[in-house]
């Protein structure tokens, strides 16, 4: 047995087992609670500081415990889902995928729905998102002028709606509907707060908001599919993926099913890959040696007017490692959380039905322990020799084992197309402050407003 094999609880007494060591400091009933809401990340750093590899706090009554260090990750990641259930843990999550969809439907059935995802992630499909990336990112930039200024984090976030709305959804809700999907899409967005935790179908406006625009959003789903069906259309995107797959029992996806899948999807993929995006710009303007050798990688890439191909764009070494390391250093999803749904022992401690159990990227990536000068930004910790995201389950932007994110290939692509056609095009400055995490909300980005001006390469700075 290695050391970090979990099993099912025989019985108390189980020879090695002990309870995680506590963080101190907790109050009654209300445990850190306090603390977490004050500063989330700090408490889950001091966790770690003080407890090590496993430490428990106490939320509004419940233990959490957090695993860090690769041991504790692949501990808690090649856990089967009945014993510790990220649906049980991700709950408030169902209203917005639907209810029988992702995290609201069996493990197994979760499963089945997951890898019909699969054939919408193969590299023909990703020749066909590469150029719709790059489309879509030299339309936007139409508009610029030789020199202006941007609000990055408001930038990225609508460039990557476009762009993941024409990959997942389809060029109809991309052409005919974008305006109606942004305004659904948002109340979606602003149906996830705290209280979700608590209880997912309170009576309050946001939750009540949320299900209309879930419901209408099934609805302009099955017009879509009614329509593609008449007409004979066929997509490259997920849409089609999902109205193609069926389950083992040659049973189709439902039109609700079809739609909970593409909001899991965006839900997935959209913030997380604008606040990358913007974070690679921002470390590499913070750091003009790697901005220097990743803006020459592309700029000889792209000199002779190749095309922005898939091919062209997954060899580009230098701008792959700035994204991994805006990854590291600024993982989007900053926790992630399972349900112990029942009593088991993970690296010899006891874990209990209901606690919950937790590992977070940020405080995992800034342990010394696991990565050299961790604070560093250095895009060279994954060139060959060094290779440090290779170690398994140390870095873990993308989570680790059975429920390790499906996008990842397509969002690197992605984030490296539209650095390819903004570095190729434009220098960029950085304008006011220096730029801090906005730990509002369930993804992490860098704080608004965020002011980039931009000039054409190549052209003298305009004298005001
Ligand atoms: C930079 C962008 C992204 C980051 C940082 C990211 C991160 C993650 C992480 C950490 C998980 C694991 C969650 C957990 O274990 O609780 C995950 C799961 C997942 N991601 Fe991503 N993701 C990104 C982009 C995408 C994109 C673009 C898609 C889809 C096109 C996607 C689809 C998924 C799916 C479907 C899962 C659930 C897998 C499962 O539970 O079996 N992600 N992602």
């Amino acid at each position: 047995m290695t050391p970090y094999t979990v099993t099912p609880k025989q019985s108390p007494t189980t020879k090695g087992e002990k309870d995680p060591p506590a963080l101190r400091g907790g109050l009654p009933l209300i445990g850190h609670t306090r603390a977490f809401v004050r500063d989330t990340v700090g408490l889950l750093q001091r966790t770690h500081d003080e407890c090590g590899a496993v430490g428990k706090l106490k939320l509004l009554g419940k233990d959490i415990i957090l695993f860090t260090g690769p041991e504790a990750h692949e501990a808690l990641f090649r856990q089967p889902d009945r014993v510790l259930s990220p649906n049980a843990a991700y709950k408030m999550m169902v209203p917005v995928f639907g209810e029988g969809v992702a995290y609201g439907a069996e493990p197994s059935r979760m499963a089945e729905q997951m890898h019909m995802l699969y054939p919408a992630l193969r590299n023909n499909r990703m020749r066909t998102y590469t150029e719709i990336v790059a489309r879509e990112t030299l339309d936007t930039l139409a508009s610029w002028g030789d020199e202006g200024e941007i609000e990055a984090s408001e930038f990225f976030a609508m460039l990557t709606n476009y762009t993941s709305s024409s990959c997942l959804l389809g060029k109809e809700f991309r052409n005919e509907m974008s305006e109606e999907f942004a305004k659904v899409y948002h109340d979606l967005e602003r149906g996830i707060v705290a209280w979700g935790y608590i209880h997912p179908y309170l009576p309050i406006p946001a939750f009540r908001r949320r299900d209309r625009a879930r419901a209408r959003l099934g609805e302009m789903v099955s017009e879509i599919v009614e329509a593609r069906k008449r007409s004979g259309y066929r997509g490259e995107d997920f849409l089609q993926t999902l109205m193609d797959a069926a389950y083992a029992d040659g049973q189709r996806l439902t039109d609700h099913e079809v739609t909970g899948m593409l909001v899991a999807a965006m839900f997935a993929g959209h913030h997380t890959s604008a606040v990358t995006t913007a974070w690679t710009l921002l470390e590499l303007l913070r750091h003009p040696r790697f901005l220097g050798e990743v803006r020459d990688e592309i700029r000889d890439r792209y000199a002779k007017k190749e095309s922005y191909s898939f091919q062209s764009l997954r060899d580009l070494e230098k701008t792959e490692g700035a994204v991994k390391e805006a990854l590291r250093i600024h993982p989007p999803l900053f926790i992630l959380l399972r349900a112990a749904v029942q009593d088991c022992e993970i690296l010899g401690y006891r874990v209990k039905k209901g606690n919950w159990v937790a590992v977070s990227p940020l405080v995992a990536h800034r342990d010394e322990a696991t990565f050299e000068n961790a604070l560093q930004f250095d895009p060279m910790r994954y060139e060959p020799g060094r290779e440090e995201d290779k170690r398994p389950f140390a870095y873990i932007s993308f989570g680790g084992g059975r429920h390790k994110c499906m996008g990842n290939a397509f969002a690197l692509l992605q984030i490296k197309t539209i650095m390819a056609v903004l570095l190729h095009r434009y220098d960029f400055e950085l304008l006011g402050d220096a730029i801090a995490t906005d730990f509002q909300g369930l993804v992490l980005g860098p704080k608004p407003p965020i002011r980039l001006r931009y000039r054409r390469h190549g052209q003298s700075p305009v004298r005001r």
